[in-house]
């Protein structure tokens, strides 16, 4: 059988031999265009290279792509599991030729390739053309001696391909293959055209025009050639099957889902099976690609597509969470060619797993529901739009999952109705909002933006500026003077003033204006447009009308906007060293350091950290101009810059862009290029030096990347460095031998402890000394040691009064030359032995004066350190007496 795997290989092989670049897949997620949810065809990373607007290296290439058709133009959810050939996600290979070659090598390529090195049977294909394009249908003649009869001609809009709205396009010719006449269905242009005989495996796309927003089509500078084949449908025909789901890759997850719920994989469940086969795949990739699931978005399209699944697990009886227990055998088939697979593993299976298990609890009751709504109503009776809302609200139910539940009783749902629950839902929020008492106070920035509109803010060019009060807001509501000591929140019309978004914090500073006005401002935000300066009036008179002078903190500003700047060196050096699925979750630029959180399942090692820092820092050294441009969200996107998912842009967005790298062809020789409103560096020089301080965990799959930059960076490093230089000089040895240094003494340390331990234990247990005597009726210990410090007698002591056979010791220590002395008195001696007097008799052989404690025990020392056997002796005679 020719595997999935070989018959990609087999594809590329083939336009790599004939000079085809061999280009990777683009992620999901498409890097040049905002009118496009996911990449859903091969054309999509090319798109501007069809136009011109983007040039590369080469002129021809050849792609195995990754696509996904849920939500947006091209949607096949709410068919898969059904159907023989409907996916959420499938692989498209393709070739392409950019102004390079056009129909005749086109079809020669796609005609060789099919019959010699698939070797199809010539006569199980035929193809379509437009029906205006005579050329296509002479090409297919002569090159591959088709007859007219298994040429046709289609004139709808079938064989003309758009991507989306707008964009490159063209006639198009696809290639059928005909299963037989055991199956169903005719033709291409004919009534039973739907049926399953006639299967379309390839389409050539002649691109020739670029359509423009207003509908008008241009032709293109040069027509260029995009084609793509649907590897599942393909890998069917080449594997001897009918039906995708029956093809290597899908059939082994299916079996894994078999395996994992014990249902029969073709039993009543194949359809569960299929779906979650299917969107195993297009949720694993999503979430290698950087989405998770959301209510938002890309990450709601993500969210429902698993949802699907999971009421399918649910329905074959998984009483365990489904998907992440069958993700090992998509990574099995599909790890070797998309390395993302392998790279996010931890990621996909976190979230994976995280998603179905609240899932779960939420879609039990939530059936529970449907099935009581459902028996109220009459066969084939639509659900009504409030039930299927009430689903969606409170149980988490995607409008397609409802759908999808009701389709085998053959029951739709009223979704205008869904629609009308959702927009009153809204009304009511809306309501309550503007009624409750914080919005009151929320309400005045609203006021002050219906008369005196956004503020504009000059912050970009400028810290200093004149603007004039438009508003003085105090204890929540607007004044007309407000005076020393109050606190307030001042609008301008414009200003410097940076107000928190995006991460960066607001700026502080001083607002002064005429007769001694001076407001400090510790603050700046910004609600419903309008920018809030927050702060206390020092002297004078705040109030509307006033012409002002406002004046940022240059120095806090110039600290938030370097660390600003650094992140987003960190973010692009991130993604190149741990992949693309890296993208932003959240991020905080202060003026004394920044914090960025990055989806990323595994922590990061210390050779990341090492390599990151040392990365970022060589684009500070480079010292490259920070550039920004005003673009349209689509014309920034188009420039190959890095935009948030679910982040809502304006009309003009800024493109801020820092570093080179000329290999880069997707942002065009820049190293890093981000939509951001925030304000940056001149050159990246100003950062001065970049440090990472920590990274941890913030939550499953989220990674947290601590930093600092400039002033703050270097006093972190002056402060390591003293530590160093202090640890050294304690250890008396330069800051270079520390390191062995240290090491040499925690193994003395560990030497020494083995050592005073079995001390210990031989002195507690006797050492071989002399036993006991007994002196006075009670059970005395004796002993002479060497070298213990007197810090250690004690818990010796202890351990011999602690056997149980002694009442009384008494322990001598020589240390150089020096003797101590320990006594101590066990419960059976009480009263009859006084610690204090015995040690002070001992202290005193040892040419010590006094001695002191308690009767239970007492220390002393004295200098003649050779005179031990007489200061036991005379423990011996004061016990005797
Ligand atoms: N872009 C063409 C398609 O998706 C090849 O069918």
């Amino acid at each position: 059988m020719t595997s999935s795997n070989d018959i990609r290989a087999t594809f590329l092989g083939y336009f790599a031999r004939h000079g085809h670049e061999v280009v990777d897949s683009s992620p999901l997620v498409p890097r040049n265009d905002p009118t496009l949810m996911f990449a859903n065809s091969g054309m999509v990373q090319f798109k501007n290279t069809f136009t011109g607007a983007e040039s590369r290296p080469y002129k021809t290439a050849t792609t195995a792509q990754k696509c996904v058709r849920a939500g947006g133009k091209h949607n096949d959810l709410d068919n898969v599991g059904y159907t023989a050939r409907h996916h959420t996600f499938f692989e498209m290979l393709g070739n392409f030729s950019f102004g390079d070659y056009f129909k005749p090598v086109a079809i020669e390529h796609a005609w060789n390739l099919l019959t010699k090195d698939f070797a199809l049977d010539k006569d199980k294909l035929l193809v379509t053309v437009y029906s205006e394009d005579e050329d296509a249908a002479a090409l297919w003649r002569k090159i591959a001696g088709l007859p007219d009869s298994r040429i046709i001609r289609i004139p709808t809009d079938d064989n003309f391909w758009r991507m989306g709205n707008t964009g490159p396009c063209g006639p198009c010719s696809e290639i059928f293959y005909d299963h037989g006449d055991s199956i169903p269905g005719g033709p291409p242009g004919s009534p039973d055209q739907d049926g399953d005989r006639f299967i379309e495996i390839w389409n050539l796309v002649f691109m020739q025009f670029l359509e423009e927003p207003q509908g008008t089509r241009n032709p293109l500078p040069r027509p260029s050639i995009d084609t793509g084949m649907g590897l599942e449908r393909f890998a069917a025909i080449l594997q001897g099957k009918h039906d995708n789901y029956d093809t290597d890759t899908l059939r082994a997850i299916i079996l894994a889902s078999a395996e994992a719920t014990g249902q029969d994989p073709d039993g009543p469940f194949r359809t569960s099976h299929r779906v979650v086969a299917d969107h195993l795949r297009a949720g694993a990739f999503l979430i290698a690609d950087g989405v998770m699931p959301s209510n938002e978005g890309r990450g709601y399209v993500l969210r429902r597509i698993l949802r699907r699944a999971m009421r399918h697990a649910h329905m074959m009886g998984a009483a365990e969470p489904l998907l992440y227990r069958i993700y090992p055998a998509l990574e099995r088939q599909m790890g070797a060619a998309y390395g993302e697979l392998i790279r996010a593993h931890a990621l996909i299976i976190e979230t994976l797993k995280l998603e179905e298990t609240r899932f779960r609890t939420l879609l039990d009751r939530g059936l529970g529901l449907l099935a009581e709504e459902t028996a109220r109503l009459g066969a084939g009776q639509t659900l009504p739009g409030d039930v299927a809302f009430k689903l969606y609200d409170t149980f988490g139910f995607p409008l397609d999952l409802t759908q999808d539940a009701l389709r085998a009783e053959g029951r739709a749902v009223d979704v205008a109705g869904f629609e009308t629950a959702m927009a009153d839902q809204k009304k009511r929020a809306r309501a309550a909002w503007s009624g409750s008492g914080e919005a009151a106070t929320e309400t005045v920035w609203f006021d002050i933006k219906e008369r005196v509109g956004t503020s504009e803010f000059l912050g970009y060019d400028t810290e200093t500026a004149e603007g004039e009060i438009v508003a003085v807001v105090a204890d929540g509501s607007e004044v007309s003077g407000a005076g020393a000591g109050r606190n307030v929140a001042v609008v301008l019309n414009q200003t410097p003033f940076y107000a928190e978004s995006g991460g960066q914090v607001g700026d502080s500073g001083v607002i002064t204006g005429p007769e001694g006005l001076k407001i400090i401002i510790r603050d700046t935000q910004k609600k419903a447009g309008v920018f809030l300066h927050l702060g206390t009036v020092e002297s004078g008179l705040a109030a509307p009308g006033q012409a002002v002078v406002a004046t940022v903190d240059h120095a806090r500003r110039g600290a938030i906007q370097a660390h600003h700047s650094a992140t987003h060196l960190l973010h692009e050096a991130l993604r190149r060293r741990l992949g693309d699925h890296v993208a932003q979750k959240g991020s905080l630029n202060a003026p004394e350091r920044l914090r960025f959180d990055v989806s990323q399942p595994t922590p990061m090692t210390p050779a990341d950290l090492v390599w990151v820092e040392a990365e970022v820092n060589a684009r500070v050294r480079e010292n490259a101009a920070v550039t920004t441009r005003l673009m349209t969200p689509e014309d920034a996107v188009k420039a190959g810059a890095r935009a948030l998912f679910g982040e809502k842009y304006g009309e003009e967005v800024r493109v801020v862009g820092m570093g080179f790298d000329a290999a880069s062809t997707d942002t065009h020789g820049v190293y890093s290029l981000e939509l951001c409103g925030g304000t940056h560096v001149a050159r990246t020089g100003e950062i001065g030096l970049f440090k990472i301080v920590s990274e941890g965990a913030v939550a499953a799959g989220i990674r947290r990347v601590e930093a600092v930059t400039g002033a703050t960076a270097l006093a972190l490093v002056e402060q390591n460095e003293r530590r160093l230089v202090e640890a050294a000089s304690a250890l008396k040895v330069s800051p270079a031998d520390l390191p062995a240094r240290v090491t040499a003494l925690v193994e003395d340390k560990r030497r020494l402890e083995r050592e005073v331990a079995d001390l210990r234990k031989k002195l507690a247990t006797g050492g071989g000394q002399a036993a006991n005597e007994v002196i006075g009726g009670l059970r005395v210990a004796l002993r002479a040691v060497e070298d213990v410090p007197p810090k250690d007698l004690k818990p010796i002591a202890e351990a011999i009064l602690a056997d149980g056979e002694t009442d009384v010791v008494a322990l001598v220590s020589t240390t150089d030359g020096k003797a101590s002395v320990i006594v101590m008195v066990g419960a059976v001696a009480k009263g009859r032995a006084d610690a204090v007097a015995l040690v002070r008799a001992a202290a005193a052989a040892v040419g010590g004066k006094g001695g002191g404690g308690r009767p239970e025990m007492a220390q002393a020392g004295g200098p003649d350190g050779a005179k031990a056997a007489e200061a036991l002796e005379a423990v011996r005679l004061a016990l005797a007496e």
